[in-house]
């Protein structure tokens, strides 16, 4: 890669951010299109969100993507954001229009182009949500624009459940419920044909931890999906896997917002495939590390 005067500067603000598969992806997508771009990481804290974003502008870069813990926090300094971002209240790629930032969330279709990949049609169906925070809130709001018969939300902390539950009834008019993850879920899961962890429980380094479920809690019917992607196969999915479920990991996910994003910041069709192959490749890369 040789980077000109003109050379287009896009980043990832977030914190951590070293150990991003963003910047890898996207960097392969550009040179097989044979774009003038560069991706790069940038840590960012919370508290600097304002001063990031302003950065943006005076430095011209091209877009931005998000990550954890800014999808939330940056939402009051941009321009203009997209209703589904607002609704879901996270944003997590921003395109700079000549100097106007628009805020959009990828996250959302991303899982719905993950879901599709994998052959499964969300609309009609009860899906059960583990977990409340920014990625459950992406997930659950873009079950319901498909139109998702029911969804369940399930928490640690009931209140976060709460209020997703009720935002998602008022913006969607949609069945909702909302509960305690501790609790035994092998009664709300029976009438699911979806499930989706969107919490970090299983995530490497902490691979080895108990899953959220064990296989007596999981039916046949049921397509598992976990958001974790690293490691590839969690231990959730080992217990779906056993109960005779159908499994889905968070690569799909990842590939597909970032090429949601690349669409937005280049106006070209993504190379998905080819950004699915360099995410899989750092991913077994890094378990060879770990
Ligand atoms: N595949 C993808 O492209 C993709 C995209 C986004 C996120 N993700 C993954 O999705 C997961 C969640 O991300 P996020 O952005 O939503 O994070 P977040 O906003 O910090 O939310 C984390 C959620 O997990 C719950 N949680 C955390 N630790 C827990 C524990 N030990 N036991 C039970 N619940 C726990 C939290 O509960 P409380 O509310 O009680 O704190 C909260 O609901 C992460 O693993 C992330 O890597 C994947």
């Amino acid at each position: 890669m040789r980077i000109k005067g003109l050379t287009k500067v896009y980043g990832l603000f977030g914190d951590p951010v070293e150990h991003s598969l963003s910047p890898i992806m996207h960097n392969t997508a550009f040179q097989a299109l044979g774009l003038d771009c560069v991706y790069l990481p940038f840590l960012v804290k919370v508290k600097d969100i304002g001063s990031a974003v302003q950065a943006v502008r005076a430095l011209h870069l091209a877009g931005v993507n998000l990550t954890i813990p800014l999808k939330e926090h940056v939402l009051p300094y941009l321009d203009e954001v997209e209703k589904e971002a607002e609704h879901i209240g996270a944003v997590n790629t921003i395109v700079n229009r000549d100097g106007r930032l628009c805020g959009y969330n990828t996250d959302a279709p991303g899982f719905l182009a993950s879901l599709k990949a994998a052959g499964f049609d969300p609309s009609g169906k009860n899906a059960v949500i583990l977990g409340a925070g920014g990625a459950a809130r992406a997930v659950s709001f873009a079950l319901a624009k498909v139109g998702a018969a029911r969804i369940n939300i399930y928490n640690r902390s009931v209140e976060k459940a709460e209020k997703l539950a009720a935002d998602l009834n008022a913006a969607y008019r949609l069945p909702t419920a909302a509960g305690d993850i501790s609790s035994d879920l092998a009664a709300a899961l029976k009438g699911a044909e979806l499930l989706v962890n969107a919490t970090p429980v299983g995530m490497y380094p902490d691979h080895r931890s108990a899953p959220l479920l064990s296989r007596k809690q999981l039916h046949q019917g049921l397509l598992v999906c976990d958001l974790i992607y690293n490691p590839l196969q969690t231990r959730l999915l080992d217990e779906a896997e056993a109960a005779g479920c159908r499994v889905l990991n968070g690569v799909g996910m990842l590939v597909w917002q970032g090429a949601l994003a690349f669409q937005l910041w280049t106006g070209k069709k993504a190379p998905a495939a080819l950004m699915e192959e360099a995410v899989l490749k750092a991913l077994k890369g890094e378990d060879e590390d770990g």
